[in-house]
């Protein structure tokens, strides 16, 4: 890699981390919703799921934008066409995959990997929100305000999906697992009860 001697390229390679990591997500949370058990968390992982998928969108429109500003200032595509091209891959976004893999590969009552997703898949926002957060200030140094902002979007979507998985553990999924096997009984009427409130 050619060494980074400007903000710039540093927001470069943030962004193609970023990329990287919607990707893996994308890949990653049809299994995440298969094990879910709870109807709420479900939905909430399937819209999830299609919010990622524009998320990484925005990012290819922001690839193109810085792309195309690296071209007016007729600069070299060397370390763009590296950062871009070369299949940069986010290990902390793969290893926080591997870590949900691992969970829901473990003999757990519903109740539980239902709260054990939730903890996974907050361990992944918390870990976007840092990473567009920090990307997204990059660029408002840079003056960067269409790149800023499209970052910003997808900041406060991270923001929000935290908020709702928080909402979901608070308000019943902790405690349907906290009660356990006491509540046996009340089991199937959880599984195919529909969403009554939406933390949304
Ligand atoms: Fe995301």
């Amino acid at each position: 890699m050619d060494k980074m001697n400007h903000l710039k390229d540093l927001l470069l390679f943030d962004v193609q981390h970023l990329y990287s990591a919607e990707e893996q997500i994308i890949s990653a949370l049809p299994a995440m919703i298969g094990k879910a058990n709870n109807p709420q968390l479900r939905q909430a992982l399937e819209e999830h799921l299609h919010v990622t998928e524009q998320q990484r969108e925005r990012l290819s429109k922001v690839k193109q934008m810085l792309g195309s500003q690296e071209n007016e200032n007729n600069k070299s595509l060397g370390i763009f066409s590296e950062l871009f091209n070369s299949g940069t891959k986010s290990k902390g976004i793969e290893g926080l995959i591997s870590e949900v893999e691992k969970v829901m590969g473990i003999d757990m009552s519903p109740e539980v990997m239902d709260a054990a997703i939730i903890g996974c898949c907050q361990k992944i926002e918390h870990y976007e929100i840092c990473g567009y957060g920090t990307a997204r200030t990059y660029a408002e140094q840079l003056g960067l305000i269409d790149v800023a902002q499209l970052l910003q979007q997808t900041l406060i979507e991270e923001h929000d999906a935290d908020e709702r998985l928080t909402s979901m553990a608070i308000g019943n999924i902790n405690l349907q697992a906290e009660m356990g096997a006491d509540m046996e009984p009340a089991q199937e009427q959880y599984r195919n009860s529909t969403p009554s409130n939406s933390n949304m």
